[in-house]
């Protein structure tokens, strides 16, 4: 059943151009138009929309940062992103004009569910991205998106994720088709450079090497660290929160612009810092993450940076590079994860852990 591999988890990594490309499959035309009629809410109510609150826990809550990115800048319609543990114990605000999505694999998550439920009292439409098929999420939403991950068995998500964003990406151009917010146009750009993505992570999964030494080099490391900004910021959290639950080591995930304001006291002599650069060019963040870099480098931190192919700035500030295809900026985390996926998963094997069963885990968490 593992196909080979040790571990589910590590043959789940692999799934991923599939998982990709499978999430892709029938949702839009040759023309780049999007098909989501599985949605099930009528245009008219969507244009109607002028809020969305993404609701998720853990992995899927990172994959949420990343959709407010996507949805915002594609939508205009403000988007917020919250754990699904503080959301009806807030009062949020929340009406008939509200798009709730929520986000779960299992669709069987106990939060998640106690959040929509709330949603839907107060009038809200609920939108589901679920993997599981038939589960109690989608079940009790007006409207589902699946993913098309297959089975995930690992507990610690992995191609979950992946299919996670590729339909929250499919979600903000579907509204952004709908409501006229992008030239259809550009909404087949996109979606061209979402078709080309399995491509680009079976070339990365297929030049490890760098690493795997990495997991070797860092196997004694007592604390890790994940910078990022932009939507590189929750693949910080991602990264970080992938090495806690399978390798048992402190790790942490920091919005890079944040340094300043805290996060740089804990940099030490040989602290491994994983730093994920936005893409170079017209984003201006990208010298920002530069700095940061630099302030780190002359504490003596060692510096893994994840970059561009071909960012020839960021390279000489690098201990350790590791090169992420060109992808446009706000889809880049569909492959600036998979390295840090796969350090994971590999330090924790070296530690001897049981990776698909960390401690203290379950795959589903049907208690609030
Ligand atoms: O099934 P869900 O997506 O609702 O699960 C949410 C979290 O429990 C889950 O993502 C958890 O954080 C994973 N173990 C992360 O690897």
């Amino acid at each position: 059943e593992k196909g080979g591999f040790d571990w589910f988890m590590r043959k789940e990594i692999y799934d991923q151009p599939k998982a990709v490309a499978d999430t892709l499959l029938g949702r839009h035309d040759a023309s780049g138009a999007l098909r989501l009629d599985e949605i099930r809410i009528a245009p008219e109510e969507l244009r109607a929309v002028d809020k969305i609150i993404v609701i998720a826990c853990g992995t899927s809550f990172y994959a949420g940062m990343v959709a407010k990115y996507a949805i915002e800048h594609w939508t205009r319609i403000p988007c917020e992103v919250e754990l699904a543990s503080e959301f009806r114990y807030r009062d949020p605000i929340v009406g008939p004009t509200t798009l709730v999505v929520s986000i779960s694999q299992s669709g069987e998550t106990a939060d998640t569910l106690m959040a929509i439920r709330h949603a839907r009292e107060q009038k809200a439409k609920v939108l589901a991205i679920c993997n599981t098929n038939g589960s109690t999420i989608p079940r009790e939403s007006d409207a589902v998106i699946y993913t098309h991950a297959g089975p995930e068995i690992g507990v610690a998500s992995t191609k979950g994720f992946l299919t996670q964003l590729v339909a929250c990406y499919l979600l903000g151009l579907y509204l952004a088709q709908v409501r006229g917010t992008k030239f259809s146009d550009e909404i087949a750009l996109l979606i061209d450079e979402l078709d080309k993505i399995p491509a680009a992570i079976e070339r990365q999964l297929g030049d490890l090497d760098g690493v795997l030494q990495l997991a070797a080099d860092f196997a004694d490391a007592p604390s890790v660290l994940f910078l990022g900004r932009h939507v590189g910021y929750p693949v910080a959290l991602e990264g970080a929160l992938k090495l806690k639950e399978l390798a048992y080591i402190h790790a942490e995930g920091f919005a890079a612009g944040e340094l300043k304001h805290g996060p740089i006291a804990l940099i030490e002599d040989q602290l491994p810092v994983f730093v994920v650069m936005p893409p170079p060019g017209r984003d201006l963040v990208h010298d920002k993450v530069i700095s940061n870099i630099q302030e780190i480098r002359a504490r003596g931190a060692r510096t893994i940076v994840l970059a561009e192919e071909g960012d020839e700035v960021a390279a000489p500030y690098a201990d350790v590079m590791i090169t992420l295809p060109k992808v446009p900026t706000l889809l880049q985390p569909l492959v600036a994860i998979v390295p840090l996926q796969v350090f994971a998963c590999e330090l924790a094997t070296r530690k001897g852990h049981d990776v698909d069963q960390p401690r203290n885990l379950a795959k589903s968490v049907t208690v609030e």
